[in-house]
This record gives C-alpha cells, sequence and structure tokens, in this order.
C-alpha cells in the first residue's frame, strides 16, 4: 500500500497524499454546532466537486477520483474528495524564483485561465497563488470551495480585484507587473472590456470606503 502523507493543514481541510492520488478532508470544526458543521463541508464539498468537474473541460484542474468513495455513513454525508495530485509547482512558494519574464509569462497563463473561467460563468472566489500549481508549463487551478456560477461582471472583476490584492500581498516586489500581465491574459474573455471596465469601478469603491 502507498504510504499516505499529510503535506497541508489548511484553514478547514486536511490534505492527505498517497500517491498519485491527494484526498482532501473537511474536518470538523469543534466551534461549529454538530449538523450545521457537517451540512457546511458536505455543501462545500458538493460544491468544489461539481465546480472541479465542470472546469476540467476548459482549463488544467486535478482529475477527481471519487467524492468520498461511497457514501459510508449517512450521519456523515460527503465531505472528502480524491482526486489527482499535481506534481508540480505551488506559485505561492515558486513565483518570484523564476526569472521575471518566465514568471510575467505564468501571470499571462493565469490571466487566460480566469478569463475561461468567466466565460462559462464560474467564479473561482479565492484566486491567490497557493491555489495554482505549475506543472509542464500549464497552470493548475485548485481550491473550488468558495466557487460560484455567474453572469454579472461585478462579480468576474471581484474575482480578479482579489487576485491583484492577493499578488500584492504575497508577491510585493513585483505585484504590479505580475498583475498587467494577468489583464494582458484576461484579454482573451469575450466579455474582458467590460469586466475591466468593472474593475474600475470595484477598486475605486475600494480606495475611497471608509474615507467618506
Ligand atoms: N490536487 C492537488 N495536487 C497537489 N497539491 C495540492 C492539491 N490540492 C491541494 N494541494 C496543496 O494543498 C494546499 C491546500 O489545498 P487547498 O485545496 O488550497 O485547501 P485549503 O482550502 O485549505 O486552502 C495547496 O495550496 C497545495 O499546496
Ligand atoms: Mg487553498
Amino acid at each position: 500500500m502507498t504510504k499516505e502523507e499529510i503535506i497541508g493543514w489548511g484553514a478547514e481541510a486536511l490534505l492527505i497524499r498517497s500517491g498519485e492520488i491527494l484526498k482532501k478532508r473537511r474536518i470538523k470544526k469543534g466551534y461549529r454546532h454538530n449538523a450545521l458543521d457537517v451540512l457546511l463541508r458536505a455543501s462545500r464539498t458538493r460544491r468544489e466537486a461539481r465546480l472541479l468537474e465542470k472546469a476540467s473541460g476548459i482549463i488544467s484542474v486535478p482529475r477527481i477520483r471519487a467524492i468520498d468513495g461511497m457514501p459510508r455513513e449517512r450521519i456523515e454525508p460527503e465531505t472528502e474528495i480524491e482526486m489527482e495530485f499535481v506534481d508540480g509547482k505551488v506559485l505561492s512558494q515558486w513565483l518570484d524564483e523564476f526569472p521575471l519574464t518566465k514568471a510575467l509569462t505564468i501571470c499571462k497563463k493565469i490571466g487566460a485561465n480566469v478569463a475561461k473561467l468567466h466565460d462559462f460563468d464560474i467564479i473561482h472566489g479565492d484566486l491567490t497563488t497557493s491555489n495554482m500549481i505549475l506543472k509542464q508549463e500549464q497552470v493548475y487551478f485548485i481550491d473550488f470551495g468558495l466557487g460560484f456560477h455567474s453572469a454579472r461582471a461585478e462579480d468576474k472583476a471581484v474575482d480578479l480585484h482579489l487576485l491583484r490584492e492577493a499578488l500584492e500581498a504575497k508577491h510585493f516586489k513585483h505585484g504590479h507587473e505580475y498583475f498587467g500581465a494577468v489583464i494582458e491574459g484576461y484579454k482573451i474573455s469575450k466579455n474582458a472590456r467590460k469586466v475591466i471596465e468593472r474593475l474600475k469601478k470595484v477598486e475605486h469603491r475600494g480606495r475611497y470606503k471608509g474615507k467618506a
């Protein structure tokens, strides 16, 4: 049997690698009421699995193998996704290690990925470089637990805005240029102009928030 190894213990999930397989297990939060806790974990798991499934036809994402394998106990609905382990470089750790031209090429690919998802009305909801893995020059997106469907330019603009904030916080040295490249890549979207216009409004609003 392949050995199991805990590779991460995120805010709400335990990540367990077993060879080519990665299990994302949403674990109980002590402070939440039990029944509510189970429902929340199950609904986020289902949402993530559905969005991963849908996104797999559009961009690179880990392939899903099983959702909870089999329904085990009726009182514990699905709270675990079994997916492909993407054996690559998590961009939060790696982006700044590359020469700037390579990093910018990657950012352009990130922008193109976001555009493709948005053109299918998928909002990722948590676009940070810790949710992106580079493997064979492809950028895989993971962690769709906060994702949702929407056709609204506002939701798409906010998705991009959160990515800008994440880049500027985590990769402050080149965050500004990185986001410029993201926007370059995003221009393949059929709604690029509208969403980029909206992004300006979102950011203007942000700057004046609390200063009125
Ligand atoms: N399919 C995968 N392949 C490789 N690494 C993964 C995969 N899924 C998650 N990881 C690693 O685990 C970390 C946390 O996983 P993630 O799905 O983002 O959970 P969380 O909701 O806790 O942020 C990621 O940043 C990444 O390093
Ligand atoms: Mg994550």
